[in-house]
């Protein structure tokens, strides 16, 4: 007797248990189709109300009617449509890290990108985003999506986005632009629009205390890109540019605006470089008489931009002695110019170590990799380790110019589509730079002589 019982107990238990997992499946399940219920509810009980004013068949007309108006005001149907979108991407996040055996990670508000998807997202105590990032590639191929990117908030480790990317808004983007392009007058001290990001929005940078080294394949858009910082520092009279431009076609239609500029000749290159460090310890004199530390934007100080394209040609110069000295003021300039106002933009194709000096390149805090043939050479131009984390300018297709990773203030590669200024652009962007310097520069003579 007591046997028995003691048999029936745990087998009682296990069917108890059964059931309660049962009950609780279908209340999930309720729960997670709650929009849908919910909305079908609304029309049974909304046919109930008015069948008993109006007889069932009378009300059945008029539900269907009242569905079909409100489905007819295009507000109505774009807010309905998205709430179900919102609620199916959930339903799909919830099944992918439950598939993929990860503690609970909450989806709150979505919201629509042209990549896919962006969902907010809430980790369980004991668990992590960081957890999450590791298992990307799994809960990419649950949510059937390219890439899953996950990024957590600065400032609360529990909270953060990912974005389910579902394909790629550069690839179909014609050439963007320039915001500035139509501009009369620019301020480098201003942050500087370069392009759009794949949410569609405006990245810029900020120059002051910077400096940029842009890479990446032949053609893939590093000239382009650099002539939009060129351009803005063209545009602020305050700015005094030294250009250094390997293949003399690129940065000469500056040449107007631009206080040096040195063609492919490790000479020239060296005397302005020589020039531009005499400027900088001048800077610092001043700065020591002012008492300042560096530069400020109220200060009325001009800031030198020192752009560099094909800065492997003046570093492969066959006579060493003139290569180390060209590497050794630049150097210099980029390490110690910051206080001072210098803000040095360097582009090449791949700034290895037997290229560009690891001592020099290492300096550089921005970095542009646009398209490269393999993820080494991204890693190369963006910093180590980079590639592996899903950042990587190889995955570039070949035919999408100017698309690359921004790695600026955020601390993380920004993939983005650069903006494009044609030729014309540029010479009718040079003219009128040109002409803005003129200006400021008689009206600066006929202060002085009065
Ligand atoms: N942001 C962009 N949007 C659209 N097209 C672009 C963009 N950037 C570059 N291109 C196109 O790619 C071509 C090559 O660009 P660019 O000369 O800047 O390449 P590069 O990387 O400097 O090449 P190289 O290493 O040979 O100097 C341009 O002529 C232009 O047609
Ligand atoms: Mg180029």
């Amino acid at each position: 007797m007591t046997g028995e019982l003691s048999r029936s107990r745990p087998r009682r238990d296990r069917r108890n248990e059964e059931l309660f997992a049962r009950v609780a499946g279908v209340l999930g399940a309720l729960w997670r189709l709650r929009l849908e219920l919910g909305l079908v509810a609304s029309l049974v009980c909304g046919q109930l109300v008015l069948a008993g004013l109006v007889g069932d068949v009378a009300a059945v007309v008029l539900v269907i009617a009242l569905a079909a108006g409100l489905l007819a005001i295009p507000v109505v149907r774009r807010w309905l449509l998205w709430a179900l979108r919102a609620a199916r991407v959930r339903r799909a996040w919830w099944r992918a890290w439950t598939d993929c055996e990860l503690p609970r990670v909450r989806a709150g508000r979505v919201s629509a990108i042209p990549a896919g998807e962006l969902v907010r997202v809430r980790a369980s105590r004991g668990s992590s985003l960081e957890a999450v990032e590791n298992r990307a590639e799994e809960l990419a191929v649950c949510l059937q999506v390219r890439e899953v990117r996950i990024a957590r908030d600065a400032d609360n480790a529990a909270t953060g986005t990912v974005t389910l990317v579902r394909r790629d808004p550069l690839a179909g983007m014609k050439s963007v632009p320039w915001r500035c392009r139509d501009a009369e007058e620019l301020s480098l001290w201003e942050p500087i629009p370069v392009g759009v990001d794949e949410l569609g929005e405006t990245v810029t940078v900020c120059l002051p205390e910077r400096n940029v080294l842009l890479g990446g394949e032949p053609g893939a858009g590093k000239s382009a890109a650099l002539s939009i910082l060129v351009a803005t520092a063209a545009l602020d009279p305050g700015v005094r540019l030294w250009l250094l431009d390997g293949k003399l076609v690129e940065l000469s239609v500056w040449a107007p605006c631009a206080q040096r500029l040195a063609g492919p000749d490790i000479d020239e290159a060296i005397a302005l470089l020589r020039e531009l460090r005499e400027e900088m310890e001048a800077r610092y004199r001043e700065l020591l008489a002012r008492g300042q530390r560096k530069i400020a934007r109220e200060d009325g100080l001009a800031l030198h931009l020192v752009a560099c394209d094909e800065l492997a040609f003046y570093l492969g110069c066959e006579d060493r002695k003139k290569q180390r000295e060209f590497a050794e003021l630049l150097r210099d300039l980029v390490a110690r110019g910051r206080a001072a106002g210098v803000i040095v933009c360097a582009a090449t194709q791949k700034p290895a170590s037997d290229v560009v000096p690891s001592a020099l390149r290492d300096l550089f805090g921005f970095r542009l990799a646009l398209r490269c043939n393999t993820p080494q050479a991204s890693d190369t131009i963006l910093g180590q380790g980079w590639a592996t984390l899903g950042h990587n300018a190889a995955t570039i297709s070949p035919g999408q110019r100017g698309v690359g990773l921004l790695l600026a203030e955020d601390g993380t590669p920004v993939r983005l589509r650069g903006f494009h200024l044609t030729d014309g652009d540029v010479d009718e962007l040079a003219g009128r730079a040109a002409a803005l310097r003129a200006d400021d520069w008689l009206t600066a003579a006929e202060e002085t002589t009065r």
